[in-house]
């Protein structure tokens, strides 16, 4: 069992058609048929969107993807046209809002690890690999990598798992020529930001991206290197061979999995509401990314 716990409505704002609802960010059609992304409060994990609400997180990973999208604007080009709120639409949309380019969305789920852990440290364990690459012996969960390397996954509806795919396997779905500039990007874009978020204390472990075609132009979409979609790990407490502390939901995993929730991650049960301070705990990590990433006050 997986998915939302309780679906939100989409708002009705005139002017604009609803298009889709996703675990984290709610679009919308304008009359100039651009997207408006709207990113909620919503958490999602364990497959699950929670019932619960993270109040600002909206606004944090909207804001931070935007700080992120200037680093990038010379190595690759985004699909961000405005944070202006549509005429009409709730105040409450101010700060987590994105106008922007409409895209052919290219379905894969461009990864970059330059560490590893997670889904790749279980196919490490199993074959020495991750998508397949070959990885050198001796390797625990928080290695860095030789150099970082490009792991795609097939993207999953909401309450399914991503599916780690080989380079190969996307070539064949995209084709090799788009393939080839997926990885290039992906690689790319993560050298920077990984050079960047050192030089801030902050090990870039791995990230994801969403990429979409503008005509014939390849576009960086989505959320850019949030704690939503990438993990960050304070460098002062790096040390490989265990589990790293991390910017993101650890407090709410590790709240899930422990028998305060009272909540079987294997039970066809929803998510039980989180606790306040498991709510303010999280809050705080993602405004302390945040401020530690782009050195600015939240
Ligand atoms: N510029 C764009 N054009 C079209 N689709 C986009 C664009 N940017 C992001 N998306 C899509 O918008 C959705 C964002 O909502 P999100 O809550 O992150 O969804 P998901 O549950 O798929 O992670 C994703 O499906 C993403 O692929
Ligand atoms: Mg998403």
């Amino acid at each position: 069992m997986s998915g939302f716990v309780e679906k939100p409505e989409p708002l009705q704002v005139p002017g604009l058609v609803h298009v889709h609802t996703g675990k984290v960010r709610d679009l919308y059609r304008n009359e100039a048929g651009d997207l408006v992304m709207v990113a909620s409060d919503r958490m999602s994990a364990y497959d699950w969107v929670l019932p619960t609400e993270i109040p600002d997180k909206g606004r944090v990973l909207t804001q931070l993807s935007m700080w992120w999208f200037d680093q990038l604007a010379d190595l690759v080009p985004n699909h961000v046209i405005s944070t202006d709120v549509p005429p009409g639409a709730p105040a409450e949309w101010e700060g987590r809002t994105t106008v922007c380019k409409s895209l052919q969305m290219v379905p894969v789920e461009c990864v970059a690890r330059g560490y590893l852990t997670g889904s790749g440290l279980l196919e490490y364990n199993e074959s020495r690999t991750v998508c397949g690459l070959a990885l050198p012996d001796g390797l625990s969960d928080g290695s860095e990598l030789p150099g970082p390397i490009f792991t795609p996954a097939t993207k999953a509806e909401v309450g399914e798992h991503d599916e780690n795919v080989s380079y190969e396997e996307v070539a064949r779905q995209v084709g090799a020529e788009t393939a080839a500039q997926l990885r290039q990007a992906t690689l790319a874009v993560y050298g920077r930001a990984r050079d960047i978020a050192r030089e801030r204390g902050v090990i870039l472990a791995d990230t994801k991206f969403e990429f979409g075609f503008d005509g014939d132009d390849l576009v960086i979409a989505d959320e850019v290197l949030t704690p939503d979609s990438s993990r960050f790990w304070p460098a002062d407490s790096w040390q490989p061979g265990r589990a790293q502390p991390s910017f993101d939901k650890q407090f709410v995993r590790d709240w899930l999995t422990s028998p305060a929730s009272g909540w079987d991650r294997k039970s066809e049960q929803p998510p039980p509401p989180l606790p306040q301070d498991v709510v303010d705990a999280t809050r705080a990590k993602y405004i302390e990314a945040y401020e530690r990433l782009t050195g600015l006050p939240w």
